[in-house]
């Protein structure tokens, strides 16, 4: 990342540049006719900065063999950035490739990473917006992460591709634009971290990945998209629910406290509950069915190890909804938590950002989790 200070840019390269215009024989050209270039950017002072982050993923990834087999991740930050011209005439991109990766291979020592360069651009008065281009199968759980750690006064994006660069119909060009786009925008300064995909916006949490392949697979279940970027508009359709009222201090080191998710079904004993406390689980969710039930065998091996410490806390394997406390379980006697309107993946982070932050009391672990925002 290469962001030159604001007097280096008045003293040092504005007197330079413009005497190369005066110089130049393309300038008698008018402004609309002029490709934008270096030196517009430097003249133009409107032009915000935007800091791209790059993660890997399907919007990094070209095919490798046929048509149906692709690599995610396989393009560098700069390429990609680099392969969309049109990027550089909406913004002085920064890019910062954090990792090449798909994002199935996500991890706690990443995740750290790109929590400080964000937190860091926040704080860089020089950043008008932040985008981070990530795979799309675990895009939620990283925006919600970073959700729940950055007070984000400035538009901070997550955006990636259902297709690779080299498919027919490939999305990732179009989603990058608009992640851009959003984040040199003033209606998108004090929102959540957002998700933009196939022109709609979603606030972080609650948003989720709902289909394997289509190019509309990310959906709010609960609440719908917060707004849709159509070509130039950008249209949000509620005010800002960046009212939160936790912003946890980000963790001091990874891996963070082991969360395992446990997923219920029919005939479902109590085994892999006691065996995910053996190796070291400080908090289960349990995916349930419905209203985040489970079995009688496995309610009371829950019920064993929330009475040793382990932090229960019950979802839902429905894909949306509710899960409130006291209604089909007792949590009261059980020491449960009801993971509200969060999915599984959603609630382990947030019980993982909980523990780091060494909060361990129950009513208070509640509260935490019936905040939305
Ligand atoms: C990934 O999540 O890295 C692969 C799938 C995708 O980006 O759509």
């Amino acid at each position: 990342m290469n962001i030159l200070p604001r007097s280096l840019f008045q003293f040092l390269i504005i007197p330079m540049e413009l005497s190369l215009i005066l110089l130049s024989p393309s300038y008698a050209k008018t402004e609309k006719d002029k490709p934008m270039n270096d030196i517009d950017r430097v003249i133009r002072p409107e032009k915000k900065q935007v800091l791209v982050l790059t993660t890997g993923g399907t919007i990094a990834g070209s095919a490798t063999t046929d048509e149906l087999e692709y690599k995610a991740g396989n393009t560098k930050g700069e390429d990609l950035i680099s392969s969309i011209p049109a990027l550089q005439n909406m913004a002085k991109i920064h890019v910062d490739p954090v990792a090449q990766i798909g994002s199935q291979d996500m991890s706690d020592t990443i995740l750290l990473k790109l929590a400080k360069k964000v937190q860091a651009a926040e704080n860089n008065p020089s950043i008008s917006g932040i985008v981070i281009t990530h795979g799309t199968d675990t895009m939620e759980e990283t925006a919600f992460f970073l959700d729940k750690l950055i007070n984000s006064k400035k538009p901070i994006i997550l955006t990636g591709a259902m297709r690779p660069t080299n498919f027919i119909s490939s999305d990732g060009a179009s989603n990058l634009v608009n992640a851009v786009k959003l984040a040199t925008r003033p209606e998108a300064y004090h929102q959540p971290v957002m998700i933009v995909m196939n022109d709609m916006i979603y606030d972080a949490h609650s948003v989720q990945k709902s289909h394997t392949t289509s190019l509309q697979t990310f959906q709010s279940p609960n609440t719908g998209p917060i707004g849709i970027i159509n070509n130039d508009h950008v249209y949000f359709y509620r005010t800002s629910s960046n009212a939160r009222k936790h912003i946890y201090a980000i963790p001091e080191k990874a891996p963070f406290p082991r969360v395992e998710i446990i997923y219920s079904h029919i005939q479902m004993d109590g085994d892999l509950i006691h065996d995910a406390v053996k190796r070291g689980a400080k908090g289960i969710i349990l995916t349930g069915v419905g209203d985040g039930n489970t079995s009688t065998q496995a309610i009371q091996a829950l019920k064993e190890v929330a009475s040793k410490g382990v932090i229960v806390v019950r979802s839902s394997r429905t894909g949306s909804g509710f899960v409130n406390r006291n209604v089909e379980v007792n949590d009261d006697a059980n020491k449960f938590i009801a993971a509200a309107d969060l999915n599984p993946q959603k609630a382990r982070i947030l019980l993982q950002l909980i523990l780091a932050n060494k909060i361990n009391e129950l009513d208070t672990i509640q509260q935490l989790f019936y905040e939305m925002n």
